[in-house]
């Protein structure tokens, strides 16, 4: 596997594969590697005759008083994973090289409406960061196609939104949340847990099944369950931050919709853990 750090290293090492007629996966990261994204490089590696990965902690995506410092950057052993897991190619760019005029680059990447609620209303410009780099990332790899994991429901939904708004060249891909035996979903935060939070961790997803269960059982009393799961996840030690039951658009569900998602954020201690469950309410279930 090759690992470039700069965008014209970067293009120069995609250009051989793309005239070799290569079809090319990218899966951007920013680092900290678990399994939940060797599956998506798995999934880039079926999908594609090049893979591509991107390991950057993005700046423009964390709050002032949000966790950028201490994320952690594991980068030797991040790379290692990568080989094991068939990716073709690392970019590991700096942040000057992603972002030469620092805090005042001029251009960023609005998505209005849906970056308004849950993950966007707690953490303000969040998604207007995420979007800005994952704009530049796609411009920089050009792949025929990018994967994210559904875990990040909402980012997903954003990224198709921009993609398709903006008609980026790429079609994108969701993955299916990678989870622990015990059903708490993998993410690099997850490392930031004391042994005994990890433990009530999965509090969240056991929260998320039950919910699925209450409407699939016909209540859909969204406002009552919200407020139950709210007050089961605080009993637990969390700080909910929110608990929303939407259509899988993430627009307001109403009592006859299908196509359901439940979404939970909740802070452990220090650390904010999200998830989600999406699904869908058949006629025999109604
Ligand atoms: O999901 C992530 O790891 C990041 O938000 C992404 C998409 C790599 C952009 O920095």
């Amino acid at each position: 596997m090759k690992i470039e750090s700069t965008i014209q290293g970067l293009r120069a090492a995609l250009r051989q594969a793309r005239q070799a007629g290569k079809s090319v996966a990218f899966v951007p990261t920013m680092g900290n590697l678990h399994q939940g994204h060797m599956d998506l490089v798995q999934a880039a590696r079926r999908r594609a005759d090049f893979v591509v990965a991107s390991i950057f902690v993005n700046p423009t995506q964390f709050g002032v008083n949000e966790d950028f410092d201490r994320y952690p950057r594991t980068l030797e052993a991040d790379a290692n994973q990568l080989v094991n897991a068939g990716c073709d190619l690392l970019f590991a760019p700096s942040a000057s090289e992603m972002y030469p005029d620092g805090r005042s680059q001029a251009t960023t990447v609005a998505v209005a409406g849906i970056t308004d609620i849950l993950c966007g209303a707690s953490r303000p410009g969040h998604f207007t960061g995420v979007a800005t780099v994952v704009s530049k990332l796609l411009n920089i790899v050009q792949p025929d196609m990018a994967l994210f994991g559904e875990k990040d429901y909402q980012q997903l939904a954003v990224i198709r939104r921009l993609v398709q708004e903006l008609c980026f060249p790429v079609s994108i891909i969701g993955v299916p949340t990678t989870r622990a035996e015990d059903g708490l979903a993998l993410s690099s935060r997850n490392g930031f847990l004391t042994p005994e939070q990890r433990q009530q961790a999965p509090v969240i997803y056991q929260a998320l099944r039950n919910l699925q269960q209450a409407i699939l059982g016909g209540n859909r009393d969204y406002a009552m369950l919200v407020t139950a799961a709210q007050a089961h996840l605080a009993k637990c030690g969390f700080e909910p931050d929110y608990v929303s039951i939407l259509s899988q658009d993430l627009s307001p569900a109403g009592p006859d919709s299908h196509d359901l998602v439940i979404l939970i954020a909740a802070r452990l201690g220090t650390t904010r853990l999200i998830d989600n469950l999406a699904f869908s309410v058949t006629d025999a279930s109604r």
